[in-house]
């Protein structure tokens, strides 16, 4: 049997901590936050699941993970169907008819067609150079305008002159009356929130688990105890940065109880304009149709990553890219630690992919 250092008790550590557990090898589990679960947190406030690090909307068309995270949790219907403030207007997301009725008050996908190819005249066919000609060729002007340019700036702290065009190479843009966000056959909401499904996952007996512990701190340490590392961290850290920092885009949550049965009669509400600090609201009772007389609510302020914040969304550009495989080559040569997860493999990942990557890493480590 293998004794396993888990570090990071996010969905990939612990899935990976669960598999190893039930094949009868021991798990230590180090989490430098003082709860597990990672970014997918979830705290009951005033009877409601808050979600902590940000909203997170279980979605998959993927049919084995879907049975996989069933067995941890009970999942409500939930659609993801958020909304917009522009100018104090309210759209639909994601861009569909209802968005295209609201922004030129057409009725039927060929008017809608024909606004977005007359829009996109001004490029005259020449390949997008920055984020505001990808935008312009995908949807045109108006729409680009009303609902996209001040909200990326805001997310990305730049002009879209001067963003890629690779950021929003799959806007999704639909001529049908359709505001479901994701186009997924599996949808919701664990209802006993997601710490739930974490706290299953690692009370198994095989597993202990430390929190408040970092594992950089005393690396030699924890190392020593275990037969394989199993790091879900940020990689550049991990080998001190001695190629340089990552860039990442990092997210501050403001949350607030309020008196009050319904604020904004919705779970997601982006706010586009750039005099509005922040780029969405979530009320997060309406993820689950809560019935409570108070309601609580979490404003997302976009910031640039430095170091003491949480390092959000990894920037995958080609500088970026570069780097991460210079500590991809140095981290595929080691055999006593194995990275994985959002910061071990500099990747964005949904819930689904998070479970799928850490299974995988189970066949290839427990098979
Ligand atoms: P995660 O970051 O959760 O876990 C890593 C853990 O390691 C952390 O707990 C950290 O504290 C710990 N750690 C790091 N270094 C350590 C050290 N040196 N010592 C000890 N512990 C250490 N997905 C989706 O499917 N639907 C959605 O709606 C959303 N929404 C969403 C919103 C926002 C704002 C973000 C940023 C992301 C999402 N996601 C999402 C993605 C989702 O959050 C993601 O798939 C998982 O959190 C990834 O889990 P990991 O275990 O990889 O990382």
């Amino acid at each position: 049997m293998t004794h396993y250092l888990v570090v990071g008790s996010g969905l990939f550590g612990s899935v990976f901590a669960y598999e190893a557990a039930t094949r009868g090898h021991n798990v230590t589990v180090l989490e430098k936050r003082s709860h597990v679960a990672g970014n997918i947190y979830t705290k009951e406030i005033e009877g409601i699941q808050v979600h902590q690090y940000g909203a997170h909307i279980f979605h998959t068309s993927k049919e084995e993970i879907w049975h996989y995270i069933n067995q941890f949790a009970t999942f409500n219907q939930f659609i993801n169907e958020p909304m917009a403030n522009s100018k104090g207007k309210m759209y639909n997301l994601p861009f569909n008819m209802n968005t295209f009725s609201q922004i030129w008050g057409i009725t039927t996908p060929k008017e809608a067609k024909k606004k977005i190819d007359e829009q996109r005249q001004v490029l005259q066919g020449r390949k997008p150079s920055n984020l505001e000609e990808q935008a312009i060729s995908l949807v045109g002007y108006d729409v680009y305008e009303t609902l996209i340019k001040e909200y990326t700036e805001k997310q990305w702290g730049e002009s879209c002159k001067n963003l890629p065009p690779f950021i929003i190479n799959r806007l999704p843009v639909r001529f049908v009356y359709n505001n479901n966000y994701f186009n997924d056959k599996y949808q919701g909401i664990p209802v006993d929130g997601y710490t739930r499904i974490i706290e299953q996952m690692l009370s198994h007996p095989n597993i202990v688990v430390h929190l408040n512990e970092d594992f950089l701190a005393n690396k030699q340490k924890w190392a020593a105890l275990s037969d394989k590392v199993i790091y879900t961290g940020m990689i550049d850290e991990y080998y001190d940065y001695c190629f340089g920092h990552l860039d990442y885009r990092s997210l501050v949550f403001k949350h607030e109880v309020i008196d009050q049965a319904n604020v904004q009669g919705i779970a997601v509400v982006n706010y586009i304009d750039k005099e509005i600090p922040f780029t969405r609201v979530i009320e997060h009772k309406h993820f689950d149709f809560g019935k409570q007389n108070k309601t609580v609510i979490t404003k997302e302020y976009p910031v640039a990553f430095e170091k003491g914040l949480e390092p959000y969304y990894p920037v995958n550009n080609p500088v970026n890219s570069l780097l991460y495989k210079k500590y991809k080559r140095l981290a595929q040569a080691e055999t006593a630690i194995v990275f994985g997860g959002r910061l071990g493999m500099y990747r964005y990942l949904d819930m689904d992919d998070t479970i799928e990557q850490a299974l995988l890493l189970v066949k290839r480590e427990l098979a």
